[in-house]
C-alpha cells in the first residue's frame, strides 16, 4: 500500500457482526498521534451487534445492512463507502462473506483479522479445532482480503503457546488480547510506519 503522505489520515470503515472489541480497540488506536487512520464509518450486518454501541459512544456514523439481498446491499454499501471516500476497510469479527465484486472494488484495501495462524484453521470454531488437534501453538493473523476465504496475503501474525488446561473459551480470550495488539501493528505496517 502507498506510503502515507502529509498529515491526511486514511478514512477507514470497520465492519462488525458482534461484540466489537476489535472495533473499540481500533477506534482507540485511531485517536493516537501515530495512527494513519481515521474511523469514519461502522458497518454491521446485524442490528443486534453489541459493538454498534461504539458508534454512539465515539460519535461515528453507522450503517446496517442485513446482506439478505447481498448484491443490492453491497451495491448500496459501495456507494456509501465511495461517497465517504473510504480508503481502508477493516473487517473485525464480520461474519458475512463479501462477494468477489465487492472485494475487487476495494482491491488491496480490505483487511481482516482471523483467530488462527493462517493458512491453518481457516473458517469458524478455530480454537476448538486447534485444541482437538492437540496443537502446541495457535495465534492470530491480519491479512488482506481476497475472494477466497481467509486466504489473502498475510500481513502479520502473532504466535501463542497453548497451555495444558486450555479450553476454547480460555484460548479465545488470550488470542483476543493479542488481536488487539496485532491489528494496529498491521495497519502501521501496511503504511510503512
Ligand atoms: C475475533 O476473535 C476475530 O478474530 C474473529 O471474531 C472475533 C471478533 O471479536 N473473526 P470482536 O467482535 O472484535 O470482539
Amino acid at each position: 500500500m502507498a506510503l502515507l503522505t502529509g498529515s491526511k489520515k486514511i478514512k477507514t470503515a470497520v465492519f462488525i457482526s458482534g461484540t466489537g472489541s476489535n472495533l473499540k480497540n481500533l477506534i482507540q488506536f485511531s485517536k493516537t498521534k501515530k495512527s494513519p487512520i481515521l474511523i469514519d464509518l461502522i458497518v454491521s450486518n446485524n442490528f443486534k451487534s453489541k459493538g454498534l454501541r461504539f458508534a454512539k459512544i465515539f460519535r461515528i456514523k453507522k450503517k446496517i445492512f442485513t446482506f439478505k439481498r447481498k448484491e443490492l446491499d453491497e451495491k448500496k454499501l459501495i456507494k456509501i463507502l465511495e461517497n465517504k471516500k473510504i480508503n481502508l476497510i477493516c473487517l473485525a469479527g464480520f461474519m458475512k462473506i463479501l462477494s468477489r465484486y465487492f472485494i475487487e472494488n476495494f482491491k488491496g484495501k480490505i483487511l481482516n483479522i482471523h483467530p488462527s495462524l493462517l493458512p491453518n484453521y481457516k473458517g469458524l470454531n478455530t480454537h476448538a479445532r486447534v485444541l482437538l488437534n492437540k496443537e502446541k501453538y495457535t495465534g492470530c493473523t491480519v491479512h488482506l482480503v481476497s475472494p477466497k476465504l481467509d486466504a489473502g496475503t498475510i500481513i502479520i501474525q502473532k504466535k501463542i503457546k497453548i497451555k495444558k488446561n486450555d479450553t476454547p473459551k480460555k484460548l479465545a480470550k488470550r488470542v483476543l488480547i493479542e488481536e488487539h495488539k496485532l491489528y494496529p501493528k498491521a495497519i502501521l505496517k501496511i503504511f510503512n510506519l
